[in-house]
């Protein structure tokens, strides 16, 4: 039987009742697999490896070691979120990694995509393969594989890339929901009690807001895009787009323009605002946003953001456009 092949006999799980079910035979797998051994996990705040996480609380609880590694490119208020969900509403065993000065210093000066893609990624890894030597004992890797990173690629998720740790430190796989559609997973994981806007987070590139502070980043520039970033979720947030809207995001270009405030001259970036909808992000259509909330949300960022002086609303579809800007 080939134990990555999804059975074509399976349910979707689409109640309570079934992710309660697969939650219970998950356990009892999982407990069979690892023993009284213990288990480590990337833990990045995302829908999958979120669930998997719950998951294995509820199967071998304090056997299982999350690492969170903060690249200083998340999104606002999601480590936090990842330390009050995991650390303290779980009672996981949550090492908690501020790398984020390690990231900036490394992009310092960096400004090809690919290049601070490459950066992001390789650093991750060393971070986290620092971080499992200081760890005793552990004999498997978790990860949050799903059905269609396996139906797509090799099976190893790229952003999760622990696949690149050096021999020395190669794990057994615990892969619990590598059977299932991102559907399902979210499913499965209110089942678990996770919080909402986990559970239905928007996707989120591995390499974070690296790739939305376009060019070079610098501390400033990324503080503003968080910053605007947050008030475009908390206005979706309040207006209803929330879950109407695939994904939505902030970009900030190295550019400055013109501008004034407070009657002096005020040169300031510009924050790019971009709303998508699309199924398997390889096309994308257009949000249309209200007028009024445009304005507000243009009002907000404006007044509020230190370092932004205008906003401008992306209209492009893919194709033409990718999804992100980098
Ligand atoms: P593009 O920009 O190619 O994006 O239209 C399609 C979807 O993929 C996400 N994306 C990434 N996800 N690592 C990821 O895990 C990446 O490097 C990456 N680049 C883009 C993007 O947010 C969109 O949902």
């Amino acid at each position: 039987m080939d134990l990555n092949k999804r059975p074509n006999d399976m349910a979707r799980i689409n109640n309570k009742e079934l992710a309660d079910a697969f939650i219970s035979e998950q356990v009892a797998l999982v407990r069979e697999q690892v023993g009284d051994k213990k288990v480590l996990l990337a833990l990045s705040g995302g829908v999958d490896s979120s669930v998997v996480a719950a998951l294995l609380v509820k199967a071998i609880g304090k056997q299982l070691v999350c690492v969170h590694v903060n690249h200083g490119l998340m999104r606002k208020g999601e480590s936090e979120q990842v330390i009050e969900v995991f650390g303290k509403q779980l009672g996981a065993t949550l090492v908690y990694v501020d790398a984020s000065e390690r990231f900036l210093d490394k992009l310092s000066g960096v400004d090809a995509p690919e290049k601070k893609r490459k950066i992001i990624g390789g650093e991750f890894i060393r971070v986290f393969e620092e971080e499992a030597r200081k760890i005793n004992d552990i004999e498997f890797l978790a990860q949050g594989t799903i059905y269609p990173d396996i139906l797509e690629s090799d099976g190893v998720k790229a952003h999760h890339n622990v696949g690149g740790l050096p021999e020395d430190l190669k794990f057994e796989l615990v892969e619990p929901v590598k059977l299932l559609y991102k559907d399902e997973v979210r499913v499965v994981g209110s089942a678990l009690g996770l919080p909402d806007d986990m559970v239905y987070r928007q996707p989120f590139p591995g390499p974070g807001l690296g790739v939305r502070c376009l060019g070079a980043i610098t501390r400033d520039r990324l503080e503003a895009l968080r910053e605007a970033d947050a008030i475009l979720r908390e206005e979706f947030d309040k207006n209803g787009l929330a879950g109407k809207v695939w994904q939505y995001f902030i970009a900030v270009p190295d550019m400055k323009s013109v501008g004034v405030k407070d009657g002096k001259r005020y040169e300031g970036w510009p924050a790019i605002i971009r709303a998508v909808n699309t199924t398997d992000a390889m096309t994308a259509t257009i949000e249309e946003i209200p007028y009024p909330l445009l304005h507000r949300i243009t009002e907000r960022i404006t007044s509020e953001v230190e370092g932004i002086n205008r906003v401008l609303l992306d209209l492009t579809p893919k194709p033409i456009g990718t999804i992100e800007w980098e």
